[in-house]
């Protein structure tokens, strides 16, 4: 099955049941492992990344090598651009066939972030290609992107509305609690915002940040209309975990210690896939 955007994957995923993990990479061998992990899963996945990676890895020879490798797969894949805050990166991953992009200008003022947000969702839908934004700020570390706690602010539920009205972005990324790398502390979520966010927009939501966040705040989440969930840190841990213990292996060999790397994070991602399979289920049996 080819590469299709994220509204294609979402309609997917609502006939089988389930809301879609996307996972951010940063080596060739973690884009084969979500894709393997896909397929066993028989699950859709969003195989994600961020311009540093794109950067020293080519955005045309990422996009050739997802769509090489996902040629003939039963389960559909999104390729996307994570967190964008300029037009460089996402005019490079649009020529290079990607099939998603997130454009998050929400370090600017409200009126700005519409129209830079507006703008990229004219080009890219003109392509086919589907357009994620965010509104509020998620705290933590994410590659290049950091946000200071004293500047992570929350989605305001009409200010979500309005803005999904003036861009006509097709998934919200929604700040609620969660953190883009590791918790201090137990993750608290603001569910009672999220079902307030819920209620007034018509889009699918996303959860940054969901590395460390326990299955039942997952879980509930979804039920909130949550359908994209997004991990990366729960994926670096397992890669360099399994890097550090294959090379203090005795006698190591450089593949070997690709080929763990790479089954650890197959492993993760299933695990992760079945939460959030499973979660909607639950949710379906539920009502
Ligand atoms: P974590 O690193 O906290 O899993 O966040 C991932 C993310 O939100 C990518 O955009």
């Amino acid at each position: 099955m080819s590469l299709v955007n994220l509204t294609e994957a979402f309609k997917y995923a609502e006939n089988t049941g389930g809301a879609i993990g996307a996972f951010n990479v940063s080596s060739w061998e973690m884009i084969a492992a979500i894709a393997i992990a896909s397929e066993e899963a028989e699950f859709p996945v969003v195989i994600q990344a961020q311009w540093p990676f794109l950067k020293h890895a080519g955005p045309l020879r990422v996009a050739q090598y997802v769509s090489d490798i996902t040629k003939g797969a039963k389960i559909p894949t999104v390729l996307q651009l994570d967190h964008s805050k300029n037009w460089e990166p996402v005019m490079e991953c649009l020529r290079a066939g990607f099939t998603s992009v997130m454009i998050d200008a929400s370090h600017l003022p409200f009126a700005e972030n519409i129209k830079v947000v507006a703008e990229v969702v004219k080009v890219a839908h003109a392509m086919g290609v589907t357009v994620e934004s965010e509104l509020g700020k998620v705290a933590g570390r994410e590659d290049d992107v950091v946000v200071n706690e004293a500047d992570a602010t929350f989605t305001d539920p009409d200010e979500a509305a309005t803005f999904i009205q003036k861009t006509g972005i097709d998934a919200l990324a929604v700040s609620v609690g969660t953190v883009h790398g590791a918790y201090k502390g137990e993750p608290l979520l603001d569910f009672e915002r999220l079902g307030k966010i819920n209620d007034k927009v018509n889009i699918p939501l996303v959860l940054h940040g969901a590395s460390g966040v326990p299955e039942n705040a997952l879980q509930r989440a979804i039920g909130l209309g949550v359908l994209k969930v997004n991990f990366s840190t729960d994926l670096k841990d397992a890669w360099i975990l399994s890097m550090k213990k294959a090379v203090s292996t005795p006698g190591f060999e450089p593949l070997d210690c690709v080929k763990m790397s790479q089954d650890q994070i197959r492993q993760v991602v299933n695990s992760k896939i079945d939460i959030l399979r499973k979660a909607f289920k639950e949710e379906l049996n539920a009502n």
